[in-house]
């Protein structure tokens, strides 16, 4: 029989290698993970680490640096760079940039800004660096060294988020900042003598430079302003509503000889100085502080100008007298003064009947105030200072026992511009700031005395031989 070819291409014939999708099963895609997570005791991991994360995240402190937070008024070492300040190796302590509480998780940390710090290798501008930059911060110093050292910030050299620019205020600046320091001025009665039209040069035009600054970049700016704009104050201690009692002309001009003596006599303590010349010390007296106090004042009304009528943010601090590590040798300031002088083994030189008063900050505890007031919310102005008030001699005593328990004192004439009180109302500043001093006089003095032991006499071992 003859072979048929059938045509079956009609019925259907499954090819065995065609493909054939599964039917779609949804609820696939939610018990497989779950599935998995449940296979050897994933979830059980899963949970665990969940809870150590919980537990690391809110018992170890951010990196994130809060200011309102208690501070450690405990320096920073100084004697760790200033012993090596040759090497040009940066030593940063990074301790406040660690632990400063907040509870933000890593990796999320704060933005550092870019700081202006005018006077920055000066006594106070240059522990107010040490702080920024070991907040984590950028800050470039722009400094004149009229009374400021480099061996001050030496040891950020090398810093990338360091920089030292030689200029004077007083010559306009142009900076990409986001917070000027305004610090830049001499300080001490010796130095701000020296020069009387550049200290208001510096205080009047390096400010309006700074100011100007600060409002083309969109910077905040603040003004170191101080307890000098309350003069020789007849309120005491000295509120910041208190205006003042400041003497712009300075002093009493008497023409010799004194049988034809001319005075020009204005308020009580003159009668002293007139009897003082006519008792023998002749000399020429003349207010020259105003150049300071006056400068300072106008600083402040160009500031609040800028503020109202530039819109610029500002804020003001009127410091107190300052001391600690850093301070010019021989600069005439009370405390520098009785230092230097009880290392050296001289007498500690009083003026007047040392019943005048003075109070006496320790350097930390004024530039947590000065961050404190530039990061917060008021303008100011803000007394800074320690209102634990002594006399001169109470202060020799502290120094006495501090450094040599016979060093002897010597009086001399008392200069008539100084001040008789001085004491700081800070309730402005607790309140408003949350900042109150921490470190007293027995607690810093110390501190101050090894600087100046090493900066006399080279080093320790000298010092005690
Ligand atoms: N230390 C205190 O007890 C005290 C008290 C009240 C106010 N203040 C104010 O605090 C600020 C700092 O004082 P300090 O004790 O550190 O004084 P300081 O003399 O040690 O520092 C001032 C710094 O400003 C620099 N400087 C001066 N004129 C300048 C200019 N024209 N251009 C650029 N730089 C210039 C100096 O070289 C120095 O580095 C000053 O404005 C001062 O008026 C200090």
């Amino acid at each position: 029989m003859a072979s048929e070819l059938i045509y079956r291409g009609h019925e259907s014939q499954p090819l065995s290698d065609e493909y054939s999708p599964k039917p779609h099963k949804p609820w696939l895609s939610v018990t497989r993970p779950i599935r998995y997570l449940l296979l050897e005791q994933r979830l059980i991991f899963v949970l665990v680490g969940i809870a150590i994360a919980t537990i690391f995240f809110t018992v170890v402190p951010s990196s994130r640096t809060s200011y309102t937070r208690e501070y450690d008024p405990v320096p920073i070492p100084y004697f760790e760079h200033e012993s090596t300040q040759w090497s040009h190796r940066p030593k940063y302590d990074y301790r406040l940039a660690v632990h400063s509480g907040g509870k933000v998780p890593l990796g999320i940390k704060r933005k550092g800004l870019r700081i202006v710090v005018t006077g920055g290798a000066g006594f106070v501008g240059s522990h107010l660096v040490d702080r920024l930059i070991a907040r984590g911060d950028s800050v470039i110093v722009v400094d004149n060294f009229f009374t400021g050292r480099k061996e001050n910030v030496m040891h950020h050299f090398g810093n990338p988020r360091f920089d030292l620019i030689r200029h004077d205020v007083v010559e306009p600046l142009l900076l990409e900042v986001d917070q000027i320091y305004h610090l830049a001025c001499p300080a001490s009665p010796v130095h701000y003598k020296f020069n009387p039209v550049k200290t208001i040069k510096t205080n009047v035009v390096g400010t309006l430079n700074m100011l100007g600054l600060a409002k083309r970049v969109g910077a905040r700016f603040l003004l170191t302003s101080t307890s000098e704009v309350y003069g020789d104050p007849l309120q005491h201690p000295q509120k910041e509503t208190y205006w003042g009692n400041v003497n712009p002309i300075g002093g009493y001009h008497f023409f010799l000889p004194l049988s034809h003596l001319v005075v020009i006599v204005s308020g009580d303590r003159n009668l002293a100085t007139l009897h003082s010349l006519l008792s023998g010390s002749q000399r020429r007296i003349s207010g020259v502080r105003s150049c300071y106090d006056e400068g300072k004042r106008t600083a402040e009304t160009l500031t609040m100008d800028y503020h109202r009528g530039a819109g610029v943010e500002v804020r003001i601090a009127r410091i107190f007298n300052t001391y600690g590590p850093r301070m010019c040798l021989d600069d005439g300031r009370v405390v520098s003064n009785f230092v230097a002088q009880a290392l050296r083994k001289e007498p500690l030189t009083v003026y007047g009947d040392g019943k005048q008063t003075r109070s006496f900050q320790y350097v930390s505890d004024l530039v947590e105030g000065l961050i404190r007031l530039m990061e917060g919310e008021h303008v100011g102005p803000f007394n800074l200072g320690n209102p634990g008030e002594f006399t001169m001699l109470e202060l020799a005593k502290v120094v006495q026992e501090t450094i040599d328990p016979d060093a002897k004192i010597e009086y001399r004439p008392n200069t008539e511009d100084d001040p008789h009180k001085r004491k700081p109302d800070i309730s402005r500043a607790k309140e408003l700031l949350g900042w109150e001093p921490k470190v007293d006089l027995h607690k810093g003095l110390p501190l101050m005395v090894s600087d100046f032991r090493q900066r006399i006499f080279g080093d320790h071992k000298e010092a005690s031989s």
